[in-house]
């Protein structure tokens, strides 16, 4: 069966192809949006990670299942900041993203004089898929963190280098690909997702 991810990003396309085939058991076609000639642009007005995932799968108006993800990182004492503005934390005058290091920079002067035993977070995603008939599913994966006050790891991208999972006892940044998604948030929201889908096709 065919199904859009509401993305033009080639990565994510290629690893819901692979995920979806491999946690449903079907043979599964994931089109993007340049696919199917969606060429808009999307507006992510929710103010839930949940919202802003339907927000991009009922975005295209197209007669096959879209599934769109959403997620960001949640601070306890900033009230759940960054949170949808994970992406867009830190902008300039003119409200353009400045990126991954100056996000990283606002949160820690955000963080500044917290103890670290206070600055519990966690990453949540929600993916969503809407169905040509309006059904829709919603499923949210979380993974809980501290924020630490230094950089450590290099890999991985976004807020990877301050989120300490101490059920690992690293960073994002310092795990493996295969630590992170033994973990991760989006690896937990997919697993849910996944049982959901099948469940929704198979009463087709
Ligand atoms: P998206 O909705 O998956 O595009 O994520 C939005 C933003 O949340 C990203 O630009 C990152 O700043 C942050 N984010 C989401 N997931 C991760 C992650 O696994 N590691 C680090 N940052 C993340």
């Amino acid at each position: 069966m065919k199904v859009v991810l509401a993305s033009r990003n080639n990565h994510k396309i290629v690893e819901m192809q692979g995920l979806l085939s491999k946690l449903c058991g079907e043979d599964i076609t994931v089109l993007s949006l340049d696919d199917i000639g969606f060429t808009g642009d999307i507006e992510e007005n929710g103010t839930t990670f949940a919202e802003n995932a339907l927000i991009k799968c009922r975005a295209p108006k197209c007669d096959l299942p879209v599934i769109a993800d959403d997620s960001g990182l949640m601070v306890d004492v900033l009230d759940g900041e960054p949170g949808v503005y994970s992406a867009r934390y830190a902008v300039d005058h003119a409200g353009d993203e400045l990126g991954d290091h100056a996000n990283n920079e606002k949160l820690l002067a955000k963080l500044e004089g917290y103890r670290p035993e206070e600055k519990t977070s966690r990453f949540v995603s929600a993916v969503a898929c809407v169905f040509p008939d309006g059904r829709h599913i919603v499923c949210e994966g979380k993974c809980e963190g501290m924020i630490l006050t230094e950089y450590r790891g290099t890999g991985g991208f976004g807020y990877d280098p301050l989120f300490y999972v101490p059920q690992i006892g690293k960073t994002f940044a310092e795990m493996t690909q295969e630590e992170k998604n033994s973990v991760s948030h989006r690896a937990n929201a997919m697993k849910l997702f996944a049982a959901e889908f099948k469940k929704a096709i198979n009463e087709n």
